[in-house]
């Protein structure tokens, strides 16, 4: 079942949202050279502290990889796609993009954002990857409208991707997201024909999160259980946003 979120509900989202928007944009300021992805992590952590708000992340149980997830980030360098893991000895350097991923749970709902940020200069063919993620992204937020239907968003993004010669992931998808970080219904960056293809609703909210291999789709998953990087070790983007269907449109509530 797709839940619908009532205007008090999405105010509550449009919180989390904003605060997970506000770490992020920290967090941006702070990628540098010298910088190990742990430093963003603690960043990270005390602003949610400071908020209120616990981390959607930590604790976050996966059964693929059969532990807890230990920190309130994902960060994941160049060829690592998603769930890379902060660690003190990572120092980013000029050149790298670095995926922050991060979600907040704050007074019951969640919020769930992404971006993916050059450090320094970075390769062109390197920052194309990176503008056609974010280009899918807004052009499937764009899609986010009542009467609308799923497939509208997954292909938007897949066509963008492919038109531009990068591929999208299939192992990892987007989600409905409320008062449980993952909620109905799955959001593939592909049309996936398997599945249904539901009218979008008012109320509804999904986490619409392309991820997008610059090489070949195929992914692996580190010894760490978590980390996704590309097969090919081509460099890998993200971006993600939490969009509810209004009214008025798609309403971005991780952002202001
Ligand atoms: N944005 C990701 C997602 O929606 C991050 C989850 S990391 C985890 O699934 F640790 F919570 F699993
Ligand atoms: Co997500």
């Amino acid at each position: 079942m797709i839940t619908r979120k009532n205007a008090a509900e999405l105010e509550k989202m449009r919180r989390a949202g904003l605060l997970v928007y506000e770490i992020l944009q920290r967090l941006k300021e702070m990628v540098r050279e010298g910088v190990t992805t742990y430093d963003l992590e603690v960043a990270a952590e005390r602003m949610m502290t400071q908020a209120g708000a616990k981390s959607a992340f930590k604790g976050y149980y996966a059964p693929s990889a059969g532990t807890e997830y230990p920190w309130v980030l994902c960060t994941s360098v160049n060829d690592e796609i998603i769930h890379g893991m902060p660690n003190p000895k990572r120092q980013l350097k000029a050149g790298d993009v670095v995926s922050i991923d991060t979600g907040v749970q704050l007074e019951g709902y969640f919020g769930d954002s992404a971006i993916t940020v050059p450090v320094g200069e970075i390769a062109p063919a390197v920052q194309k990857l990176l503008d056609v993620t974010r280009e899918s992204l807004e052009l499937a937020i764009a899609k986010v409208a009542a009467g609308n239907r799923l497939f509208d968003i997954c292909g938007t993004v897949e066509r963008h991707v492919q038109l531009n010669g990068f591929s999208v992931v299939r192992e990892f998808v987007g989600h409905g997201i409320g008062t449980h970080l993952h909620e109905e219904p799955q959001v593939p960056n592909y049309i996936d024909r398997r599945n249904e293809n539901p009218r979008l609703k008012e109320g509804m909210v999904l986490a619409i999160e392309p991820m997008v291999n610059a090489g070949r789709p195929e992914v692996k998953v580190l010894a760490d259980k978590w980390t996704a990087a590309t097969a090919d070790g081509s460099f890998a983007a993200h971006f993600e946003h939490c969009v509810a269907v209004t009214a008025n449109g798609p309403w971005v509530l991780t952002r202001p």
